[in-house]
């Protein structure tokens, strides 16, 4: 029995090319897996398996893993505020485990020795593949045709036709685009060049600003524990949640995320994100933390959801920190629980309004008319406080704090060896 390989297949020219690769240059037998994690192109999963099938594979799997991505991937990560660089809800990124978990559970009933992926050498989805597969299943070979075969794009078009691999028309695509519920992620082409605003046609979700309804629409979100779980009247799951607020969120050309990334592998990209359901969740979601989580559990809030978005991004997903991490959200989330307004206009989701059971929101506290109970006077004996340290360093060191002009950075930066050694013997 000759040896096997699961590929992650996604349909795609990269991936197709890659069954026939696997078996001339590697003589495996390939078992692709393809993944349904939802979208626009959430797909014709019949199609593709036929199409793998065609194209030489002993057997093609095929699943619909929407509930699952959207149960332990993505209402985790919006639990968590996860943003990386603060814009990108890491649509692409969360998928990347889930899929290699899959495959490395596929390779062992499959008895497989190896799994391949279609990721080149240059971006953040080979990371995210290997970094879990080392995790879950390290006896695994990994091969990753794309990086290792050489072949440049016109090059594997001719590959293609060679072997009767149907190639789709590129000028009718003229991007890199992934696509799951959470998001689309679009890359290369015309984006390419930073300064160079994204053309119309690389959006899809989303309506351009013109074309937006000039009335806007506003919507209350239910969120219990850090997770919606309503809007407006309808109770709904979350797969039904994120759908919803794509569209209406796309109706009103909400989502549009443009950003130069810095990626794993210290190049910096130009990436284009549509999110609608995101971007809405994450401001809901952080407005109603707000409204319930002091100052203190705010500021490290962030500093978790920072770091829970590098864990993402950068592949860390089947770690001991990142399940550290999860404690922490989950018992900070007990707290999450109200709903929001959103308001949803040109373009723009803003927060009008938040309420919840558990809100620090104390009104006879804020507000400036004759029910007042903050304690007016009490403010004297705290800002004599607050203030002493400052008033101390006034007094003693002010002269060189606001009398010197500059500081010489100069003092830091050590010499070079030639100047150092200039005159002198170096034996
Ligand atoms: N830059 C994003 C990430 O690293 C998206 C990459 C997705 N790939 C694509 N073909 N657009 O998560």
């Amino acid at each position: 029995m000759s040896k096997k390989a699961v590929l992650a297949f996604s349909g795609g020219l990269d991936t197709s090319v890659a069954i026939k690769w696997l078996r001339e240059e590697y003589g495996l037998e390939v078992v692709t897996l393809t993944v349904d994690l939802g979208g626009s192109n959430s797909r014709d999963l019949g199609k593709i398996k036929k199409k793998a099938l065609k194209l030489g594979a002993c057997k093609a799997i095929v699943l619909d893993a929407r509930d699952v991505f959207v149960r332990y991937f993505v209402l985790p990560a919006l639990q968590a505020g996860a943003m990386y660089e603060g814009v990108y809800p890491l649509a692409t990124a969360l998928g990347r485990p889930l899929i290699a978990k899959f495959l490395a559970e596929v390779a062992e009933e499959e008895g497989a020795e190896a799994v391949a992926h279609g990721c080149t050498g240059k971006g953040n989805d080979q990371v995210r593949f290997e970094l879990a597969l080392q995790s879950l299943a390290p006896q695994l070979k990994v091969i990753a045709p794309l990086r290792e075969w050489g072949m440049n794009r016109e090059e594997e078009i001719e590959y293609a036709h060679k072997h009767d691999i149907p190639v789709e028309d590129r000028k009718k695509i003229p991007y890199s685009i992934d696509e799951n519920l959470w998001g689309r992620s679009v890359e290369c082409g015309a984006l390419e060049d930073p300064w160079a605003e994204p053309p119309e046609d690389v959006w899809l979700w989303t309506k351009s600003i013109k074309d937006c309804p000039e009335k806007s629409q506003t919507i209350e979100i239910g969120i219990e524990k850090g997770v919606p779980f309503r809007i407006n009247k309808d109770y709904k799951d979350g797969i039904e949640i994120i759908e919803k607020l794509n569209k209406l969120g796309g109706r009103h050309g909400v989502g549009r995320i443009d950003h130069v990334e810095s990626r794993v592998v210290g190049i910096k990209s130009r990436e284009v994100y549509e999110a609608p359901a995101a971007v809405i969740l994450h401001s809901a979601h952080r407005a109603l933390e707000s409204l319930v989580m002091t100052r203190e559990a705010m500021r490290f809030r962030d500093v978790v959801a920072n770091q829970y978005a590098d864990i993402i991004y950068n592949g860390h997903w089947f770690s001991a920190l990142h399940l550290d991490l999860v404690a922490y959200v989950l018992s900070a989330q007990r707290l999450v629980t109200g709903a929001v307004k959103m308001k949803l206009l040109k373009g723009a989701a803003t927060v009008v309004g938040r309420r919840s059971p558990l809100s620090l929101y104390q009104p006879e506290l804020a507000t400036y008319d004759k029910t007042d109970q903050f304690d007016h006077k009490a403010a004297e004996g705290f800002l004599k406080i607050q203030g002493l340290s400052l008033k101390t360093q006034s007094r003693v060191q002010c002269q060189i704090i606001y009398g010197t002009r500059e500081i010489d950075l100069a003092s830091v930066i050590p010499p070079k060896l030639k100047e150092l050694t200039k005159g002198k013997k170096t034996c």
